[in-house]
C-alpha cells in the first residue's frame, strides 16, 4: 500500500515527479484508483457521467457529500479533493460555511474551487480557516453558460497574461495546487512555471507538474462525447455492453447459473 499523499508532499512533488490525478465518484471505483493515483477527484463532473446531465452546473451540495463519503471509504488511504458545485462560493461567507460543511461531514482533504484572481479572496477566507484549497482555472466548467460554450484559453496575449496572473493569484491566496483545464500546452508550461506549487493539468498538455482525466472518460465508459485531450485506455462501454448481452443470452438460454453457482 502506497503511503498516503498530503498537502505537503504533494507541493514538494512539484519539479521532481509528475503528480497523477483522477476523478471518482463512488466507493468501488475509488478502491480500484487508489494504489496507482496519488489524488482523487470528486468532481462535480459526476453530474454529467454519473447523473445523466448534460453540464455540471445542476450539482449539489448534498451530491458532493454523498460521494465524497463513498470515495473516502472506498479508498481510505488517498488524498480526496472534494469539488465545490456551482453557486456554493459565490461570496466568502457561503464558501466557509460550505467547505466546513465539506470538512465536517466527509474525510475529504481539501476543496477545489474554480475561478482566478476573481476568487483569490474567496480561496484566502478558506485557507485562512483550516480549509485546504486546489484551484481551477482556464477552461471552467461552471462557466459553459456565462461563456456560451467550453472554450480553450490561451489563445491571446491577454488571455496568457492572465491565466498567469490567475494562478499566481491563487497561490498567494494560500491555495496547495492548482488544475488548469484547456490550455495551450506551451501556456501552461508557462503557468506552472510562473508558481511554485503544483499545476495538474486537463487538456493542457505535458509540460506541467501532472495530469487528472476524468475516469468514465479515461476507461471509455462516456460515450456521450470524447474530448480531444482524452485518451481512452480501455473501451468501457463495449466490455460492459458484451458482458451484459453474455449474461442476458446465457440468462435466457438456462445456460446461467450452471452447477458451480448454485447451492
Ligand atoms: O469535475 C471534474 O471532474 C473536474 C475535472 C475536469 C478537473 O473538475
Amino acid at each position: 500500500m502506497n503511503k498516503k499523499m498530503t498537502i505537503s508532499s504533494i507541493k514538494k512533488a512539484k519539479g521532481i515527479t509528475p503528480l497523477v490525478m483522477i476523478t471518482a465518484y463512488d466507493a468501488l471505483f475509488a478502491s480500484l484508483f487508489e494504489d496507482s493515483c496519488d489524488m482523487l477527484l470528486v468532481g462535480d463532473s459526476l453530474n454529467m457521467s454519473f447523473a445523466g446531465k448534460s453540464d455540471t452546473i445542476s450539482a449539489t451540495m448534498e451530491q458532493m457529500i454523498y460521494h465524497t463519503n463513498a470515495v473516502c471509504a472506498g479508498a481510505q488511504n488517498s488524498f480526496v479533493i472534494c469539488d465545490m458545485p456551482f453557486g456554493t462560493y459565490t461570496n466568502k461567507e457561503d464558501a466557509l460555511k460550505n467547505s466546513i460543511k465539506v470538512f465536517q461531514e466527509t474525510k475529504a482533504d481539501c476543496v477545489k474551487i474554480e475561478g482566478g484572481a476573481d476568487k483569490a479572496d474567496i480561496v484566502k477566507h478558506l485557507t485562512s480557516n483550516a480549509i485546504a484549497v486546489c484551484g481551477h482555472i482556464g477552461l471552467l466548467p461552471q462557466s459553459v453558460r456565462s461563456e456560451g460554450g467550453y472554450k480553450v484559453k490561451g489563445k491571446t496575449d491577454k488571455e496568457i497574461l492572465s491565466l498567469i496572473a490567475d494562478a499566481r493569484a491563487i497561490e498567494e491566496a494560500g491555495a496547495f495546487c492548482i488544475v488548469i483545464e484547456g490550455v495551450k500546452a506551451g501556456v501552461a508550461e508557462e503557468v506552472a512555471k510562473s508558481v511554485d506549487i503544483p499545476v495538474i493539468g486537463i487538456g493542457a498538455g505535458v509540460d506541467v507538474d501532472g495530469q487528472v482525466l476524468v475516469f468514465s472518460d479515461m476507461l471509455g465508459l462516456f460515450e456521450a462525447f470524447t474530448p480531444k485531450f482524452v485518451k481512452k485506455y480501455m473501451d468501457g462501454a463495449s466490455l460492459v455492453r458484451k458482458s451484459v448481452e453474455e449474461y442476458a443470452a446465457q440468462v435466457r438460454t438456462k445456460e446461467f447459473p450452471q452447477e458451480i453457482h448454485t447451492y
